[in-house]
């Protein structure tokens, strides 16, 4: 399975932070927030992983992680997002990279305390379609929000003004090489974007779309309020026991 990272958008939730740099370049607690989603990648046991990134401050991904080498990986691949079309156009940017393989996808800027080995294997196992992974909050009109019937996904709502669930989906995607067909056939939503809710309903529509629950805490960290949270959470569990990494 290979890993990309969504790392893309202006990031204007955040403004003035993100005025001069990328949001994923901002500190959450004590290292920059990237260094999350590509660490539960790497704890997942991929190795192989793209980073797509874009804005004016693209190069310095490049500065601060190199070839990986802090992570253990041999390489890092990077990609180039011109404008800001949203997750799945992102996503698109990744179908030369996949080759047909099954991909992880993680935003940029959710932060996980534990791992994603269980659900990575289940869906090593599941061969085919997708895998997203929901997670109970208290603000799911924040969110993707899924509609269930019992245990099953019927439809996810993008930031539904009355959510039908507690439940957000997290940024943290499985899907087989099929996702890159279905996002040619995305158009873009009423805020300009194409949506990775949007693919994840065609997943359920053809029948594909398997979910676990996410254990221990989740976060984005996209918002002033998120993002000091993510700081709060982090500071409290740990840095390096959430990643494994010392130092
Ligand atoms: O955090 C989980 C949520 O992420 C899901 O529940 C939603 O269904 C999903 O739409 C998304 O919601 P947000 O509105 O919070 O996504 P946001 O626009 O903040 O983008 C999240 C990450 O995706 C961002 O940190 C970088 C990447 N991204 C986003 C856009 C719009 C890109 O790489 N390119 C883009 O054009």
């Amino acid at each position: 399975m290979k890993g990309i990272v969504l790392a893309g958008g202006l990031g204007t939730r955040l403004l003035p932070l993100t005025k001069v740099t990328n949001k994923h370049l901002l500190p959450v607690y004590d290292r920059p927030m990237i260094y999350y989603p590509i660490q539960a990648l790497v704890n997942a046991g991929v190795k192989e992983i793209l980073l797509v990134t874009g804005g004016n401050n693209a190069g310095d991904f490049l500065r601060l992680l190199g070839n990986g080498k802090e992570f253990g990986l041999k390489h890092l691949d990077y990609t180039y997002q011109e404008g800001e079309g949203g997750i799945a156009d992102a996503l698109r940017l990744a179908e030369y990279f996949a080759d047909g393989e099954p991909i992880c996808v993680v935003l940029g800027d959710n932060i996980i305390e534990g791992n994603i080995v269980k659900a990575a294997q289940a869906f090593r196992d599941q061969k085919e379609g997708a895998k997203i992974l929901l997670k109970q909050v208290e603000d799911p009109q924040r969110f993707g929000v899924p509609v269930l019937n019992g245990k099953q996904v019927v439809r996810i709502e993008e930031k539904p003004a009355r959510p039908q669930s507690s439940y957000a989906v997290t940024g943290i995607y499985f899907y087989d090489a099929r996702v890159f067909s279905i996002i040619k056939t995305l158009k873009p939503s009423g805020r300009g974007e194409l949506e990775i809710t949007d693919v994840n309903n065609a997943y359920i529509e053809a029948g594909q779309l398997t979910w676990d629950l996410l254990d221990g805490w989740w976060t984005d960290a996209g918002t002033i309020e998120s993002l000091h949270r993510a700081n709060q959470l982090v500071a409290k569990t740990g840095a390096n026991k959430m990643t494994g990494v010392e130092g």
